[in-house]
């Protein structure tokens, strides 16, 4: 309904929930499912230069609470994503794109070449945990800014940056100063939680196989985390800069909640993989009904409006 219809970057979205860049987002029939869901938005799985099968398996395991994973960026290239937009643009929603080279070099040839294609928003991720040997670019701030001056350059549509969760305010002030030198559009926060580790004390064994069972940690686990960082650069942030939400939502009320914190939409991972396309409507219904129930009439009646105790 309109009640939970928002804004990212002044591109319209019909609600406040899509698919985060992850599950189910890889493949062009994933795509075109995604396409006929109630999912805001069509978000791609992560581009890279060439094909990538990813890391080894086992590499993703659903647990009680969420889920923890070293997929290592499986995806089909990013031309292949180029020539599929015409066709996902069918569908007639809003279409994000996440691109992840491996150097600023990947970066810059893949936003140029999407910034002339029928994407409407480009999300860089700056923050993938699972290549072996490669740091992830938002916890390394110079290398950030670097990127930033060059990236921002290359055209008008909107660029957003996926950031990695951060855990002192240090980092949140010195990542939200850089941001605010360029003309970022949007944010979204949090990435997995890098780099975890769970044991099967059964097996004693690590329960991944890619780099010595650390991975990304998914779901339920990490929601305070994501509600942190949201609240953080919002507070940060001119509210010029969207920030979406990641991390642990499921319900309406987790969406409820990082709405509460300053997210201007969220997106949906782990439990889109566990659930399926239907988790979309369902959370969707579920955060209108709140919103109905405590008589607020749109997203900006509640957005960032989180009190303090
Ligand atoms: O947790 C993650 N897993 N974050 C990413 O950015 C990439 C993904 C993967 O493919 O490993």
């Amino acid at each position: 309904t309109k009640r939970i219809s928002t804004k990212i970057a002044e591109i319209p979205l019909a609600s406040f929930i899509f698919n985060a860049s992850g599950p189910r987002c890889t493949e062009e029939d994933e795509l075109n499912l995604l396409g006929t869901s109630a999912s805001a938005a069509i978000m791609t799985k992560s581009c890279t230069m060439e094909p990538r099968e990813g890391n080894a398996e086992p590499r993703y395991q659903a647990l009680p609470y969420g889920s923890i994973q070293s997929m290592g960026l499986p995806n089909l290239g990013y031309k292949a994503y180029l020539e599929m937009l015409p066709r996902l643009k069918q569908a007639g929603k809003p279409i994000v794109v996440s691109i992840s080279g491996f150097s600023l070099a990947d970066n810059l040839t893949m936003v140029k070449a999407f910034q002339t294609s029928c994407a409407d928003l480009i999300e860089v991720n700056f923050s993938c945990p699972n290549i072996e040997g490669k740091a992830q670019v938002g916890y390394d701030f110079e290398q950030t800014e670097r990127a930033l001056e060059q990236l921002c350059e290359l055209g008008s549509k909107p660029i957003g940056l996926k950031l990695p969760p951060y855990f002192d305010f240090s980092h949140f002030n010195t990542m939200a100063n850089i941001i605010k030198k360029f003309p970022v559009s949007f944010i979204t926060c949090i990435n997995s939680v890098g780099n975890t580790l769970v044991i099967d004390p059964e097996t004693e064994s690590a329960i991944i196989k890619p780099k010595g069972g650390f991975g990304g940690l998914c779901g339920d686990y990490i929601k305070p985390i994501g509600l942190a960082n949201v609240r953080a650069f919002s507070q940060l942030l001119p509210s010029s800069i969207d920030i979406i939400g990641v991390g642990g939502i499921k319900t309406g009320t987790d969406a409820f909640e990082y709405l509460l914190a300053g997210a201007s939409a969220v997106q949906v991972a782990t439990c889109f993989e566990k659930e399926g396309v239907e988790c979309f409507d369902r959370i969707a219904k579920e955060l209108d009904s709140i919103m109905a129930a405590k008589q607020y009439s749109s997203i900006a009646a509640v957005k960032g409006k989180l009190k303090m105790i």
